[in-house]
């Protein structure tokens, strides 16, 4: 137990936050059923490759909309040979209060009833908030903001743009939580749009009526992005970190559009571009332009050069001081700070960045969930985290 001067508690009053007290896991990934209380505090995961330790950080993640830090299929979360469904289930505590969240991949036959029996649905997930099914998971992100980082992003400078964009509107989610219904909807629009394109005999009011829509949900995504962007170039701007500064813009048409162009204006003009370009994406299959093709460039400010010619260890930097910074961003415009899971990242640090990553962390008063293989990774983190020994499945706090 921490005593009542502990500076944990004496940080727990000062920011506001979002932290999970305890989760549960059944049938999730190696887990049949695992218990972890760690009362809101950060979270340390010690453990040999292959015991568990990212599993734990995903389960946190689905807690988020979306398919969680992996990015797969639903159904592969499942424990092997457990049958169909896996869960999670937390309790929170919030600035309102304690919450109940529970998520997971529903056994087939409450799927179909809840999706009102649409097959192509069943891969979808059930959310629960305080014992209630929510209409989307979508539902989520208006109570708990969380930001990741995993190894596998170490290449997020170097691979395609779809993962730059990803992250890209998780860190504006997290400034604006609608983000995440009007990506899913023009998502929806666009895939109507695509099929309706591909049967070849569309009727041009249809496709119209369409295209209206997508103008309207593309420009409030574009729109999103670059206030949120705006506002992250300021919290860079304004901290002092050990990490290095990063400078973002998007290259898109729709945000490049709306810099100097009222977004009423940018509505009609995307529209149009859609409707001229009928005949271009039917035969490509595809939408081939929107706020779905925009790209997330990053430079390294004081190195003045683009991040992908960066050093990998300079790459990783830039992006811990990214997601500093966006984490200080959700915490400002969100009203808590949000959870923060980071996998592996103590490793790829020398002592004294590891230590002032700690020191930052703390001071934006997120609960952490960290992992590494070796306990001395984290010994300057000194009583700020619960940490827990993983093997084989099997968790135990170490005392
Ligand atoms: N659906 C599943 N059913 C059962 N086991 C699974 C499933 N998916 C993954 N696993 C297993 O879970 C184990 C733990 O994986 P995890 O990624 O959490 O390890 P880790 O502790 O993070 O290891 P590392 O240090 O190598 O990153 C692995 O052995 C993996 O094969
Ligand atoms: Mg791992």
């Amino acid at each position: 137990m921490l005593k009542q001067d502990s500076p944990i508690l004496q940080e727990e009053i000062r920011s506001p936050r979002v932290a999970v007290e305890r989760l549960l896991l059944t049938d999730f990934r190696s887990y049949e059923r695992a218990v972890i209380e760690p009362g809101g505090h950060n979270a340390v995961f010690i453990g040999p490759n292959g015991a568990g330790k990212t599993n734990l950080l995903e389960a946190v993640s689905f807690l988020a909309p979306g398919r969680g830090l992996r990015q797969c299929k639903l159904s592969q979360v499942t424990k092997l040979g457990a049958g169909g469904s896996w869960a999670v289930a937390s309790r929170l505590d919030t600035p309102d209060g304690q919450m109940e969240i529970g998520t997971g991949l529903a056994p087939r036959s409450s799927a179909a009833s809840f999706t009102g029996g649409a097959e192509e649905t069943l891969d979808r997930r059930i959310v629960r908030i305080d014992g209630e099914t929510v209409s989307s998971p979508a539902v989520l992100g208006d109570f708990v903001q969380l930001i990741w980082l995993t190894p596998q992003m170490d290449r997020l400078f170097l691979e395609a743009a779809s993962g730059r964009r990803r992250f890209l509107d998780r860190i504006v989610a997290g400034f604006h939580p609608a983000h995440t219904r009007e990506v899913n909807a023009f998502e929806k629009v666009m895939r109507d749009r695509n099929r309706l394109l591909s049967e070849g005999s569309a009727d041009a009011s249809w496709l119209s009526a369409l295209e209206a829509r997508m103008a309207e949900h593309g420009v409030a995504i574009a729109a999103a992005r670059l206030q949120a962007l705006d506002h992250l170039a300021g919290a860079i701007e304004v901290t002092t970190s050990s990490f290095p500064r990063a400078h973002l813009s998007l290259d898109g048409e729709l945000e490049s559009g709306l810099r100097d162009r009222p977004a009423v204006e940018m509505e009609d003009s995307y529209a149009e571009t859609l409707a001229g370009m009928r005949a271009q994406d039917s035969r490509a299959g595809r939408t081939l332009s929107g706020p779905h093709r925009t790209d997330l460039l990053v430079r390294h400010v004081d190195k003045d050069m683009p991040a992908e010619l960066c050093s990998t260890g300079e790459q990783k930097a830039l992006l811990i001081g990214i997601t500093l910074a966006s984490a200080r961003l959700t915490a400002l415009h969100f009203g808590a700070a949000p959870i923060l899971l980071l996998d592996e990242v103590a490793a790829h640090l020398d002592e004294v960045r590891r230590a002032s990553l700690f020191d930052e962390l703390w001071s934006i008063g997120s609960q952490v969930w960290m992992t590494g293989t070796d306990r001395s990774l984290f010994d300057s983190l000194g009583d700020r985290a619960v940490v827990y020994r993983v093997d084989e499945g099997r968790i135990e706090k170490d005392e």
